[in-house]
């Protein structure tokens, strides 16, 4: 596994420009499967999860073109396999997102149960359920989840909690089912309004988008589209973040600074300078953070995915912050390497309690998913001498070009392959 290696001390400057969003093309990559015309994706981030998902794509039969700007294009009008593989399931959960798609097109889908990973369980009942409430027959068996429905029917579910993916998953079969849906209690997440643009583009008809009541028609067929991938908001506040904690000077370009509103706000509480502009922002601090207090919640709340980032800020900060997670249950080990770091941290059930130092300490570290990754090399930002951040391949999966961006804003680090 590669290693990231930071020389620390270093204050970033400049200007980037942010691709789409990760969460955003991995669901409507799968959303291709519901239309029997190719559909054509732009703006897509260069990640290691996308091509996992074109992968999976190609294994069930669909047909993949990839042009020089990396807009993909998806005919997935043949016949197609229904049973999704372990092999490629376990390296990436959004893999689950084919299960709607295959069983309401093709009335059968088997997608390998994606297990758990470093932040949590991550069950996915709540998928299971609202294809059932559109008809479907769902059973758990031999490490599958195996679906059939000869005709999806519109159907009515709540979601017992705010789930990203269930809410993506259901959505997309809800589009091709006979009749009425009601969804409620669904995620509001831009990338979630951004697939069903993509699914509507498609002739879907779909209300609520960014609501938390989604009422869909479903229709008999989709047709062929082409879709320009929303910026990624999580990318986009990592620079963000990285700016105030290196008191830096960083403009970012392609995000909607109003899918990042509150982490926005609560920059400029730690005393940033933060302006904002059509498709971006841009953060300015010329002293020590002041701490903060962060409670990751579903949008439009602090999004958890910036969590292991806005424990990285308190590090340095001056004062005390409480980061708490509300999300998910076993996010918090990261903060065990952010301590090997120097960091005052300690943790107890869903808290944080963090007592700002100065500058954190280098030391080796090991990443254990793609955004304590992103967190622990800004610690080594912020860290005296050289600090090595192991098992990077876990940032390969949600930030393009990682390192690479980070030198072109005056970072000093290399990537070590291992
Ligand atoms: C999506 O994951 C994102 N991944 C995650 O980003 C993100 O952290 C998360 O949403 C929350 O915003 C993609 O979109 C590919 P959830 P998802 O279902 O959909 C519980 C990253 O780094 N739950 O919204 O899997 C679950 O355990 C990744 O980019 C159930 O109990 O998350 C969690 O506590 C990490 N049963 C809560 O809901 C279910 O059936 C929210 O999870 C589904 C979820």
């Amino acid at each position: 596994m590669a290693k990231i290696v930071i020389t620390g001390g270093e204050v970033l400057n400049g200007e980037v420009q942010i691709s789409g969003a990760k969460n955003a093309v991995l669901p409507i990559l799968c959303a291709t499967l519901l239309a029997d015309r190719p559909i054509s994706i732009g703006n897509v981030p260069h990640l290691h999860d996308v091509t996992t998902t074109m992968e999976l794509l190609g294994a069930l039969g669909a047909q993949l073109t990839v042009d020089e700007k990396l807009t993909i294009t998806v005919d997935a009008g043949a016949q197609l396999q229904t049973v999704a593989p372990y092999e490629l399931v376990k390296t990436m959960r959004a893999s689950i997102l084919v299960l709607g798609p295959l069983l309401a097109k093709h009335g059968h889908a088997e997608v390998s149960l994606p297990g758990g990973c470093a932040i949590g369980s991550r069950p996915v009942d709540q998928h299971i359920r609202g294809l059932q409430a559109l008809g479907a027959d769902v059973v758990v068996e031999n490490g599958f989840v195996k679906a059939r429905a000869d005709r999806l029917r519109g159907g009515r579910y709540a979601f017992d909690m705010v789930t990203v993916t269930g809410t993506e998953n259901v959505l997309m079969a809800a589009a091709l089912a006979r009749g009425t849906t009601v969804l409620e209690n669904c995620a509001e997440e831009p990338e979630v309004v951004d697939l069903a643009n993509c699914l509507i583009s498609m002739g879907a008809k779909i209300e609520g988008a960014g609501a938390s009541t989604l009422t869909v028609e479903g229709v008999g067929r989709l047709h062929p589209t082409t879709h320009r991938v929303v910026g990624d908001r999580i990318v986009g506040a990592t620079w963000g973040i990285a700016a105030a904690m290196t008191r830096g000077d960083v403009t970012v370009h392609g995000v909607a600074p109003a899918h990042l509103q509150l982490v926005l706000n609560k920059l400029r509480d730690t005393g940033a300078v933060v302006e904002t502009f059509d498709e971006g922002f841009r953060v300015r601090a010329d002293a020590r953070p002041k701490a903060v207090n962060v409670s990751t919640l579903p949008f439009p709340g602090f999004p958890t995915d910036l969590q292991p980032m806005a424990i990285g800020l308190a590090a340095v900060a001056d004062g005390m912050s409480l980061i708490t997670e509300n999300v998910f249950e076993a996010r918090f080990r990261f903060v065990e390497e952010m301590v090997r770091l120097g960091a005052d941290a300690r943790t107890d059930g869903h808290h944080a309690v963090i007592r700002g130092v100065e500058q954190l300490s280098s030391a080796p570290v090991w990443c254990s998913d793609i955004r304590a990754g992103a967190g622990l090399v800004l610690g080594g930002l912020v860290a005296d001498g050289v600090t090595d951040v192991h098992d990077v391949e876990h940032i390969d999966r949600g930030y393009p070009r990682f390192e690479e961006i980070l030198r072109s804003l005056g970072g000093e680090i290399e990537r070590v392959s291992g």
